[in-house]
């Protein structure tokens, strides 16, 4: 059975190893069969860590991964309307999460309910082990959550908006000072701690929030449409410090997005639509199974390539000089420009999207 190996407090798959039969000299590591990564903890320098080589180190104390949210048969529905329809998902620790879909698709409802700020109706939800409705103040120490709507007080500087976050979770006193430093500097907002909130730019009050989010350390942070409205450039940066600070504290994210460019960063996605989650899987995959890849040839020999593309049962159209090919894997792609290489005089190869997931799944646009 091939399992994936990982060093704590990182990311990087190392190495697959071979449980059954690992490597010799080597202890065999506990898993559970509800596991799917053995997390090793090297007792390592961090910086060696990163470097890290699975040969380098021996392997120590090994535990493994945990869903950190758990949540089964969730519904929500206000009055009449069903906003959530009976969902079901897991998002591993340490991962970063996307909810992607369409207005009104329930997503806030979702993230609202887990922060314990909305009451499920039916259904069990769970952070860290902790049940969000009868652990409430368990989960609310374990997460942060930056609102689709802002939430800073315009009238405090960035520094008091942290320090009252500070003081409602609690951080100790003496540490209130370099947790603020950590999280500003993380945002690149660092020499801003003294000006108003409200002298901020769009693109700086979100940074702001993203600092408060995550001052308190939480083991989650939900990020509920992050970037919405900001322009390129700002979205960039902001999904920059997200990926640092999700790297820095091995923290768990879960955003929700109508951008499909954030979405195919992250590790896992779930496509949800009228309450329900119609796709639930990596980005890679999710393209694999619901896209084709595009390849546009043009050709000085376009007989020979219809007849080349016939025989090998490819689906295409031809438009003027131009040869629209849809292509079912890399290695076809590849056969296909290298065995007519010869006659070709142009090419471009356009990947499948989650965009065209989303409308392969649901029929429409995610935007409409
Ligand atoms: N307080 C409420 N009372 C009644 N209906 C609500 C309430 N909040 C949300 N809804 C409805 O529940 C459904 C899901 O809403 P939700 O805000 O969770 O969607 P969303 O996916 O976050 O959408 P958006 O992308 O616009 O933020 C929508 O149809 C919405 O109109
Ligand atoms: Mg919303």
């Amino acid at each position: 059975m091939n399992f994936f190996l990982r060093a704590a407090g990182t990311r990087n798959i190392l190495r697959n190893v071979n449980l059954a039969n690992p490597p010799a000299g080597r202890r065999k590591p506990k898993f559970s069969p509800d596991s799917h990564v053995i997390l090793v903890k090297f007792g390592i320098p961090s910086e060696s860590r990163d470097k890290g080589i699975y040969q380098q180190h021996k392997i120590g104390e090994t535990c493994l991964v945990s869903k950190i949210i758990e949540v089964r048969n969730f519904t929500k529905t206000y009055g009449d309307q069903v906003a959530v329809d009976n969902i079901s998902f897991d998002v591993d620790e340490g991962s970063i999460f996307a909810f992607l879909g369409p207005n009104g698709a329930g997503k806030t409802t979702t993230i609202n309910t887990l922060c314990t700020i909305l009451e499920k109706t039916t259904g069990s939800l769970k952070i860290a082990g902790h049940d969000v409705n009868t652990d409430q103040a368990k989960v609310r120490r374990d997460i942060g959550i930056v609102f689709q709507e802002s939430t800073l007080d315009n009238n405090l500087t960035v520094e008091e908006n942290l320090r009252l976050h500070c003081d409602f979770y609690n951080v100790p006193r003496e540490d209130v000072r370099e947790r603020i430093g950590f999280s500003l500097d993380l945002v690149g907002l660092l020499d801003w701690q003294k000006a108003m909130v409200k002298s901020l730019s769009g693109g700086m009050k979100r940074r702001v929030e993203i600092a408060r989010g995550l001052v308190h350390f939480p083991k989650v942070l939900f990020l509920d449409e992050p970037t919405t409205g900001l322009d390129p450039q700002t979205r960039a940066n902001i999904w920059d410090y997200i990926c640092t600070v999700q790297k820095q504290k091995n923290m768990t994210i879960f955003m929700t997005t109508h951008y499909m460019d954030e979405a195919e960063i992250c590790d896992k996605v779930a496509i949800i639509d009228h309450g329900k989650i119609v796709a639930f899987d990596t980005p890679s995959h999710l393209k694999r199974l619901h896209t084709s890849d595009i390849v546009k040839i043009k050709t000085s020999a376009r007989d020979e390539l219809r007849e080349y593309l016939r025989t090998k049962d490819f689906s295409f159209t031809e438009a003027g000089d131009m040869f629209v090919v849809h292509s079912r894997s890399i290695g076809e792609t590849l056969d296909l420009l290298s065995q007519r290489k010869d006659s070709i005089t142009d090419f471009e190869v356009h990947k499948g999207t989650l965009n065209e997931v989303f409308i392969a799944i649901t029929g429409k646009e995610i935007r409409k």
